[in-house]
Parts: C-alpha cells; structure tokens; sequence
C-alpha cells in the first residue's frame, strides 16, 4: 500500500506520515529533506540557490543515506528548500530517487507537497493535510524554540505565508490536493487525533 501525504508547511504532515509508517509497519520517507539537501549542498558550496545547472548537480548527487537531519531541519533550510523546489529540473532530478522509494514491494508512506499529484499519482490512499497559516505558524515556532532558534512568531508566519505563496504558485508540480486526495484539516486537532482521522481515512480507502 502507498500512502501519499501532501499539505503546507507545518501542517502536521510529517508527523502524521511517520505515524502511519509505524502503524502499517512501512517505510517512511519525507521527500522535503531532498529539497533541504539540495540547498544544504549549494549553500556548503557558497552556490546560488536559483541557479538551474549547480542546483540540478546537487541533486542528482544526493544520496538518501547522506541526510544529517539536525543540518536539514532549521527554518532557514525550509525557505531555501522552497526555492530549489521551484526549479523544474531539480524536481525531474528527485523524480527516479522517490519513486523508487514507492516502488518496494510492502510500499511506503511518502511526504511532501506532489506525492498525491506527480510522485505516486496512482497510490492507494492520498491525504491532503492543511491547516490555517497562524496555527502552523504556532507548531513551527514551538518546534524551532525546542530546537534553540531564536523566534519571533510574526516573521515565523510571514516565512509560512511566503513559502505556501512559493509552493503553490510555481508552475511545476504546484502544492495543490489531488482530486482523488481526502483532505483532513488538522487546525483544530491535536497531533494523537489528526492521527486517529488520517488512520481512519487509510481504513476506510482499504476497506474499499
Ligand atoms: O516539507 P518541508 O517543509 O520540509 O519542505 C521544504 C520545502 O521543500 C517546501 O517549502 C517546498 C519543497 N518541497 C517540494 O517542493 N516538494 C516536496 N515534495 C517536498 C518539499
């Protein structure tokens, strides 16, 4: 079973990904950590982030087992990300790397902004997680304060607003909810019961 969960910046997605790998016993993999590597390895390298050619180079070097995820996990990381994904051919680059991922034979849980619509568009349950900018801008400056940044929450949510505009806006492989995705609005939940409607929502797409 392939299980695709796309949504925003600290929707919950991530979370809820490694939940339900733990819970069906399948393989995880957050594909924002390949975008994060690739601007870790231009930024190491004093590259532009923009540049098409070097950013391409970064990613097709990447190797899945290269992740220092302490580097990769910082808010500064996540906007440079942002910018790496909007370039088509480093996407095209990531393509083979993720769907290879998918294609192991129990399947897998993958996260990201495409999985749904471009990765695993023929997975067998797609959940499209949201929730409002000022609520994941509450989670991400929690989570960035607990990892010792400094925080200031009006910039945290302008970052968030940035980067939903970014995401949704470029012209490959938009942030958008396939139209076969259930989409669950974790705003008002917390994270044990966004996990109890997401395994619910992979029950009843089983079940049918
Ligand atoms: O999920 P995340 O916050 O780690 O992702 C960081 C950035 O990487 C996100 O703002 C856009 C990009 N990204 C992407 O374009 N496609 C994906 N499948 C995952 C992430």
């Amino acid at each position: 079973m392939i299980i695709a969960i796309d949504g925003p910046a600290a929707s919950g997605k991530g979370t809820i990904a490694r939940r339900l790998a733990a819970h069906y016993g399948l393989s995880h993999l957050d594909t924002g950590l390949l975008y994060r590597a690739t601007a870790r390895v231009l930024l190491d390298r004093g590259e532009r982030l923009d540049d098409p050619d070097r950013a391409v180079a970064a990613a097709r070097g990447l190797a899945l087992t290269d992740f220092d995820e302490a580097r990769l996990r910082g808010a500064e990381m996540g906007e440079a990300a942002s910018v790496v994904g909007a370039i088509p051919d480093v996407r095209a680059a990531l393509l083979a790397m993720q769907r290879n991922f998918a294609a192991r034979p129990e399947g897998a849980v993958l996260d990201g902004r495409d999985i749904g619509t471009v990765i695993c568009p023929a997975a067998e349950v797609k959940i499209f997680v949201t929730a409002d900018p000022e609520t994941r801008a509450q989670r991400r400056a929690l989570e960035l304060a607990k990892r010792g940044e400094k925080v200031d929450y009006a910039s945290v949510l302008a970052d968030i607003r940035k980067r939903d505009e970014r995401d949704s806006a470029r012209s490959s492989a938009p942030l958008v909810a396939a139209g076969d995705a259930v989409k669950l609005d974790t705003s008002a939940l917390d994270i044990e019961s966004a996990v109890r409607a997401a395994i619910e929502i992979v029950e009843k797409r089983a079940g049918s």
